[in-house]
Formats: structure tokens, sequence, C-alpha cells
């Protein structure tokens, strides 16, 4: 029997889309905005440091001709998370979904269901992405500037990247309109649950 040639699969474009992404000034958040960028999305980036937020729309801007606009605001702020969709300049205006963040992943996953359930029957998607080891500022503020203490935690293995991440957070949006992926957990190789890791590489 011949070989059946490669066939074509469409994905969903994103581009000239509004994408809303919470902590946009560092890790995740920040590798999430160069790859919508990239796909020529506007962009919404909300963060609490100003500063961090009006640099990276200046660096996003020079290397892709895209909207973006910046919104200083803590996620703890429900008053403020409420006002934001009306608040958004006219080009920007969308569905404000996005994450919050919580000190519960089983809460978040929870969140996650509860808005899968409550959506069904629309056109909104609703994405849980559990990471494993990511290296970020994440441990670094976790363990309050200890860079030692935040080293020591990706020590012997290589820890997954903001980019892997963003990568997959790409992949959920930009599939076809008819599959939604409900949940991905992404390990580091050397990483077999989130407490378990195989430091074999500590002293290469
Ligand atoms: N890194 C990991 O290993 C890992 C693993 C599993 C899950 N996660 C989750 O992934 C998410 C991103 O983590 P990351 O590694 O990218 O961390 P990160 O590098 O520390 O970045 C966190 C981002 O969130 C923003 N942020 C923190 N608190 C905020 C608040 N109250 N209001 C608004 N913005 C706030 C920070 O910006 P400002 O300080 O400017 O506000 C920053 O942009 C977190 O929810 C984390 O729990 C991370």
């Amino acid at each position: 029997m011949a070989a059946s040639p490669a066939r074509a699969y469409a994905p969903y474009s994103i581009a000239g889309q509004v994408v809303l992404i919470t902590g946009a000034s560092a890790g995740i958040g920040e590798a999430c905005a160069w790859r919508f960028a990239a796909e020529g999305c506007k962009l919404v980036l909300v963060a609490r440091r100003q500063g961090r937020l009006e640099a990276l729309k200046a660096a996003l801007q020079q290397h892709y001709s895209v909207a973006v606009h910046t919104v200083c605001m803590d996620v703890r702020d429900l008053p403020a998370i409420e006002r934001l969709p009306q608040e958004l300049p006219p080009e920007f205006q969308a569905y404000a979904g996005g994450a919050g963040y919580c000190p519960s992943k089983h809460a978040v996953e929870a969140f996650a269901n509860a808005a899968r359930h409550d959506l069904v029957g629309t056109n909104i998607r609703v994405t849980s992405i559990q990471p494993g080891a990511v290296k970020t500022e994440f441990s670094v503020v976790r363990f309050k500037g200890d860079e030692a203490r935040a080293d020591a935690v990706y020590e012997g293995f290589q820890p997954l990247s903001a980019d892997d991440i963003a990568d997959n957070v790409l992949y959920a949006a930009t599939r076809p309109l008819h599959v939604q992926v409900a949940s991905m957990l992404v390990f580091a190789s050397y990483q077999s649950s989130a407490k378990g890791f195989a430091r074999v590489l500590k002293n290469q």
C-alpha cells in the first residue's frame, strides 16, 4: 500500500486578537508576551512594576509592529479587576479572561474546571497549564531575594524555561476552534512530581 502523504493541519490564527497577560513583567508572562507579539496579537500587559512593563512594551514594539497597552495593577485588587474591561482603550476591548494568582494550585484547577462548565457552549475555551520546575524569578521572590537558595532548587537537572511554558500556552491558543486543551501538566525531563527530581547532573 502506498504511503499516504502528510495531511495539512491548519492551526487557529490568532493574529490581530487581543491577548491579556497577567504577570507580564517577568518569567512566564513575559515569555508569553514575546510569543504572542510574534504572532501579531494586540497585547494587554498586567503587573505591578510599571517600569518593567514600559520597558517590555518598548522592546516588543521595537521588534514587532503590535499594539501594546500596559496596566499597572495588583491582581488581588478585585474592584480594579472588575473595572479593567471598561477601562481598556477601544482597540483592546475584549473578553477579559486570564489567570489569577492563588495560593493553591488545586484551587486554580478547580476554578478552571468550573469556568469550563460555566462556559460550555460558548466560543470561550479554558486551559489550565501546570508547569513543573521553571527557572524564573519565582524562586528568588519565594526565598525573598536569597539567590543561592533559589539556585539550589534547580541544582543537578535542567529546569524548564519560561519560553518552554510560553510555547505550551501558544500551542493551546492556536488549536483549531473545535479543540479545547483542558489541561497540560509539563515537567522538566528529570522531574517526576512536584518534589521528585533526579539531580544527577550535580557534579558534572
Ligand atoms: N516557576 C515555576 O517553577 C512555576 C511552577 C508552577 C507554577 N508557576 C506559576 O506560574 C506563574 C508565573 O510564575 P513565574 O515563574 O513566571 O514567576 P515570576 O518570574 O516570579 O513572575 C511573576 C509575575 O507575576 C507578577 N505578579 C506577582 N504578584 C502579582 C500581583 N499581586 N499582582 C499583579 N502581578 C503580580 C510579577 O510582576 P510584578 O512583581 O511586577 O507585579 C511577575 O510579572 C505563577 O502563578 C506561579 O505560581 C510557576
